[in-house]
């Protein structure tokens, strides 16, 4: 069994916008984040997956729930000792890398933030030094240290983030839409960056995003989020080959094919949420329909998603 670094139990995000109004972002999600694997999360615009990444990291406080890293409670009472270890241990990368680098700071002032704060050099020449070395490791160089963000095209800028994030040395990154921003043409080579890093460093990613082909290609695993809740969890290749969650086949009907002759006879499979017809009584919860691949889902879907998935 490969090794447990996260365990996300029942995380609920719920945010009060004006009684009675509370917004469910995430809505009691249990997931397992295995030592240097990648999780890709996806889902529509404003199912929750932003703000169960932020969750987990603690930007926010849960609501209620559970996240444990190597068996430790990361929410909960903590000291700012121990806090602060936390804090080095998972890093995040943003979506917009104009927004997320202050534009006052030179890029070595901005990726040796975290060396300063966990004291990780002992002199100016050792922070210079690490500096250099991170620059070099996201395929930047020297020069680049007292320049500006703005100097810089968003691929570039998205480099100095991900320096900025390896400075303190995490074991776990989340990647919220890291290549949502940038061209088409830059995009493969920072998803090969953070590959790259993953493979020297035993790194491991919750990936964000939206787009359906390239998380495939970069993720071991994938869950799929609707309305705060994860539906589905599947190895990559199975969830392409088998999803059973209705939500997720919509989903998949969206993606383009390569094929103009095939893509010309797509079609969307909306989804609807009545067709569940649940009643009050049934319970919902994630199921194990094969190894490793989970389906949210009442005990009477399950039995047809298992008879299914057989065929
Ligand atoms: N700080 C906040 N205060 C109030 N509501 C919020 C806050 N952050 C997010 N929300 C709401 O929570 C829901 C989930 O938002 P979230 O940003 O997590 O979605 P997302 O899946 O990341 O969407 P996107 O794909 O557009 O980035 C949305 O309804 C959003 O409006
Ligand atoms: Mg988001």
């Amino acid at each position: 069994m490969p090794e447990k670094l996260l365990e996300i139990k029942n995380l609920k995000q719920y945010f009060n916008v004006g009684k009675p109004n509370m917004v469910k972002a995430v809505d009691g999600v249990t997931f397992d984040i295995y030592k240097g694997e990648t999780l890709g999360l996806v889902g529509e615009s404003g199912c929750g997956k932003s703000t169960t990444g932020r969750t987990i990291i603690r930007l926010y406080d849960a609501t209620e729930g559970e996240v444990l890293f190597k068996g430790e409670n990361v929410h909960g009472k903590k000291s700012p000792k121990e806090l602060k270890k936390f804090n080095r241990k998972m890093q995040m990368i943003f979506q917009d890398p104009y927004a997320s680098l202050n534009p006052r700071m030179t890029v070595a002032d901005i990726i040796a933030e975290g060396i300063d704060i966990h004291g990780l050099a002992k002199n100016k020449q050792e922070r210079m030094q690490r500096v250099y070395e991170l620059l070099e490791t996201v395929g930047l160089n020297k020069e680049h240290a007292n320049r500006y963000p703005h100097e810089f095209s968003g691929g570039q800028r998205q480099r100095i983030g991900i320096a900025r994030a390896l400075a303190v040395e995490p074991e776990f990154i989340i990647a919220d839409e890291p290549i949502s921003a940038l061209d088409v043409s830059i995009q493969a080579q920072v998803v090969n960056l953070l590959k790259k890093l993953q493979r020297e460093k035993g790194l491991t990613y919750l990936f964000i995003a939206h787009d359906l082909s390239m998380v495939k290609y970069i993720s071991d695993r994938i869950g799929v989020m609707y309305f705060g809740k994860l539906v589905e969890l599947a190895p990559a290749n199975e969830l392409y080959k088998n999803p059973m969650h209705p939500y997720t086949k919509s989903l998949l009907s969206a993606i383009p094919l390569p094929d103009p002759e095939t893509e010309r006879t797509r079609r969307r499979i909306p989804y609807d949420p009545r067709v569940h017809n649940y009643s009050d009584d049934e319970q919902l919860k994630m199921r194990e329909i094969s190894p490793g691949h989970f389906v949210y889902c009442s005990e009477k879907e399950f039995a047809q998603y298992k008879a299914q998935i057989k065929k």
